[in-house]
């Protein structure tokens, strides 16, 4: 059995104080608040500047912290960047890899990724590597082809045997942001794809990788995706800003 991962990216949004309450309210509802007892975990993903807040108000607590971003060298000269040990530091424990937001606003190649997972890795946190397909490549009718491929090209960098340490989101990127959802059905079959794909090379890391769905998950719709036999958790962008919203989100899986 998988257990559930709900994971908040919470992009760039917020200010001190909004990232202070939402942190408090998710803590309050996944710790009490009725909801307790329920089987999935929980992170936020939050900006850089708030992980100091994160490490503080999580700690000790069922949610676990997470970071967007990472750089891809361990450290030295690499202005504006930040490295993994720092994440660790900081208390998280994943660390989103290869979002569709940074690969197409900044370039961000298969190879880059890989590299990022790497250290990720290397500092004792799990890289949620995320993948998926533009509108125009499933009309095209390339889903698999393009999810296979940004898949591959991570066990050829970094080999099956780190898929044990790592945690995959499918983003379709024509969900993101857009209000339309996958629906349980496209998602499932992308899922297991994916999951047939990791078998191909390792049987028992295939079955026990967690496969989250990415893409306008809100409370009205996380329950039928998360029923799904593949679909073992939420990458939550927009909801994830609103406690009620993203905790009803946690209650469904
Ligand atoms: O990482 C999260 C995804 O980009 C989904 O964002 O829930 O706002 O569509 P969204």
């Amino acid at each position: 059995m998988r257990q559930p991962l709900i994971a908040g990216n919470w992009k760039m949004n917020g200010s001190r104080a909004s990232a202070e309450a939402l942190m408090r309210a998710v803590v309050g509802g996944v710790s009490g608040g009725g909801c307790s007892g329920k089987a999935a975990e929980v992170a936020l993903c939050v900006p850089f500047v708030f992980l100091d807040l994160g490490e503080r108000i999580l700690a000790d607590t069922p949610v676990r912290l997470g970071a967007q971003n990472v750089c891809s060298e361990p450290s030295g000269a690499y202005t504006g960047e930040i490295a993994a040990a720092m994440l660790k530091e900081f208390g998280c424990r994943y660390v989103i890899c290869g979002h569709s937001e940074r690969r197409d606003y900044y370039s961000e190649t298969d190879a880059l990724i890989a590299k990022k997972m790497v250290r990720v890795i290397e500092a004792g946190m799990r890289p949620i590597l995320c993948v998926g397909e533009t509108l125009e490549q499933r009309e095209q009718g390339l889903t698999q082809t393009v999810v296979a491929s940004q898949i591959d090209a991570v066990i050829a960098a970094n080999g099956i045997q780190s898929f044990a340490q790592i945690e995959i989101a499918y983003e379709p990127v024509w969900a993101i942001g857009t209000g339309r959802t996958a629906t349980p059905e496209q998602a499932q079959e992308v899922h297991s794809f994916i999951r047939a794909r990791i078998a191909n090379h390792d049987a028992l890391i295939a079955d026990k990788i967690r496969i989250l769905y990415g893409g306008s998950m809100k409370a009205g719709n996380a329950a039928q995706l998360l029923a799904m036999p593949d679909i073992d958790g939420g990458l939550v962008g927009g909801a994830s800003l609103v406690a009620g919203e993203f905790l009803a989100i946690w209650q469904a899986g």
